[in-house]
């Protein structure tokens, strides 16, 4: 899977270089940030950075995980490597340290099982955001892969226990995006 993965996503980025411009982080990320109780940070398939660039220049030091060394090397460029990790890894298999994190931020990126792995990686208190697509017939992109985009209701039940719901939302994706798209995102906090 990895090396699959990283071609493709090398791949796009080559052809597509608009997608490492630097971006706005997502609404969600930029008010929930704040109810973190600690300052360190996972962001998970983290592309080119704009959420581990903007949780840096808000004090938090941040573990940067993507699978593809290019988006990476846009991220390094941007960052400063005191406060951003850069780990290339996949996210099939690598492994989170057990309440490690007060922020865990994963957008744009759906792995029901990493969903899981991660609620664990959070500390006693800590924030969860998880933002990404979902099925819906007006979406304009027809062929997206469905095991990448959330079912109805689905985002809401990875977090019926030990979790309280801060926001959830649903809307359309960021104008600049190649294809209209719905979203759902979903900031949480972990029991204490
Ligand atoms: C649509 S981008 C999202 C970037 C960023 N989270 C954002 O919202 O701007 C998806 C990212 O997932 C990464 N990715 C895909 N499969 C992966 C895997 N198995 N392990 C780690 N990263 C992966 C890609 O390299 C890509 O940068």
């Amino acid at each position: 899977m990895a090396q699959r993965d990283r071609e493709k996503w090398d791949r796009k980025y080559t052809e597509m270089a608009d997608l490492l411009k630097p971006r706005k982080p997502s609404e969600m990320v930029s008010l929930y940030y704040k109810e973190a109780p600690g300052k360190q940070a996972l962001d998970l398939a983290c592309g080119s950075g704009r959420h581990a660039v903007f949780l840096s220049k808000k004090g938090f030091r941040v573990d940067a995980v993507d699978i593809s060394p290019i988006a990476l090397e846009q991220l390094a460029k941007r960052s400063d490597p005191e406060k951003v990790t850069l780990i290339e890894a996949d996210l099939d298999d690598l492994e989170l340290q057990p309440e490690h994190y007060d922020l865990i931020v994963k957008t744009n990126y759906l792995d029901r099982k990493l969903i899981e792995r991660a609620k664990a990686a959070l500390k006693p208190g800590g924030i969860f955001i998880v933002e990404t697509y979902v099925e819906d017939e007006e979406n304009e992109k027809k062929d997206a892969n469905p095991d990448f985009l959330l079912q109805e209701g689905e985002l809401h039940s990875f977090f019926t226990n030990n979790f309280v719901m801060l926001e959830h939302k649903t809307f359309w994706n960021e104008k600049y995006e190649k294809n209209r798209m719905k979203k759902e995102a979903i900031a949480v906090q972990k029991f204490v």
